[in-house]
């Protein structure tokens, strides 16, 4: 028997657009405020395992695409959140949930007194919006359900803006899932069995090119054949590189407090030591997660062209 299919699961959530679930994923809840402008009917339908939205800090004006929207939950929270300067699209697979998502947009505009949310049918793996559009991605319980992980994180990678970023919640296991879990459609639906491992998790963010990658949250779920399964919300960035690293006389100290600390492409950071850095790494450094962990010092004048920093030549942390 094969994995669960893309059809399976499109007809599991059919069902439950159609027919609320109870207990389907993890309890979460959000605050009062957050979801007062929003219809019961998508409230009953709430089948996440965390709050990325309220975890990513989201300014006015933000353009975000929540990733498997199912009936609309996060982009109606974020709908208020961004004002009527921001955008909002959610995207998902399942026509019924779609249905449910765009008959509350009404209601959820006429309670804010403006329109700001689209929802479009697309799948996680190919998802229907332009390169390099989005300030934030979210998705809450999803990415499990993907057969194509890979495609999903590079597609994630491909629409999100230089220094965009992503928040995400899912369901991770302990350890990797026994064959028995993978082929079972119900603990697929349930959000169990396709699970990745959390460092699996991890290390295809950083595969994907993701940096200041960071376990926001993390709570038990279930233990299913003696396996753990958490829910975890994780934030990381996009930085896409110069084709040079350039290096105009810029150094960085780090504040602390750790003794040392090495970044996503080896730099080596001693607290109060001064180093060298290109301008890549001085944009990273001067913006978010790494803003105000380090004290960056102005050129002197010199100026000095390094190779581009890539994994094969910068594995001693010495590039730029
Ligand atoms: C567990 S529900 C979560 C829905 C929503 N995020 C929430 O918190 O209520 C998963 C949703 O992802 C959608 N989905 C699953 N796999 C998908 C895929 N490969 N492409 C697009 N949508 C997908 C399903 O249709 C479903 O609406």
């Amino acid at each position: 028997m094969e994995n669960p299919t893309r059809e399976d699961v499109k007809e599991f959530y059919s069902e439950a657009a159609d027919k609320p679930q109870e207990d389907l994923c993890c309890p979460t809840s959000y605050p009062q405020q957050n979801i007062d402008h929003i219809p019961q009917e998508v409230l009953d339908r709430f089948y996440g395992c965390g709050s990325p939205i309220i975890n990513a800090e989201i300014q006015i004006g933000e353009n975000i695409l929540d990733l498997g929207s199912g009936a609309g939950i996060d982009c109606f929270i974020a709908s208020k959140l961004v004002g009527n300067t921001g955008t909002v699209i959610g995207v998902d697979m399942t026509d019924n949930m779609l249905h449910v998502a765009n008959e509350s947009k009404i209601l959820v505009s006429d309670n804010l007194g403006y329109s700001n949310v689209e929802f479009r049918k697309g799948y996680l793996e190919d998802i229907p919006v332009t390169n390099k559009s989005i300030d934030l991605v979210t998705s809450n319980c999803v990415i499990n359900l993907s057969q194509d992980k890979t495609k999903v994180f590079s597609d994630i990678w491909r629409i999100l803006k230089n220094k965009g970023r992503l928040v995400i919640s899912d369901i991770v296991s302990e350890t990797e899932t026994t064959e028995d879990i993978r082929k079972n459609k119900q603990l697929w639906g349930q959000c169990l069995a396709g699970a990745l491992t959390e460092t699996g998790f991890l290390t295809s963010l950083e595969k994907t090119g993701f940096y200041g990658i960071e376990v926001l949250k993390k709570d038990f779920w279930k233990n299913i054949e003696n396996i753990n399964f958490y829910s975890i919300t994780v934030r990381a960035f996009k930085y896409q590189k110069s084709s040079k690293c350039d290096f105009q006389g810029h150094r960085a100290v780090y504040n602390g407090p750790f003794k040392v600390i090495i970044d996503d492409e080896g730099h080596v950071f001693s607290r109060n030591q001064v180093v060298e850095i290109c301008t890549d790494t001085l944009e990273k450094l001067k913006s978010s997660p790494y803003l105000g962990s380090f004290t960056i010092l102005q050129p002197n004048g010199d100026k000095t062209e390094l190779p581009c920093c890539t994994t094969e030549n910068n594995s001693n942390g010495s590039c730029c």
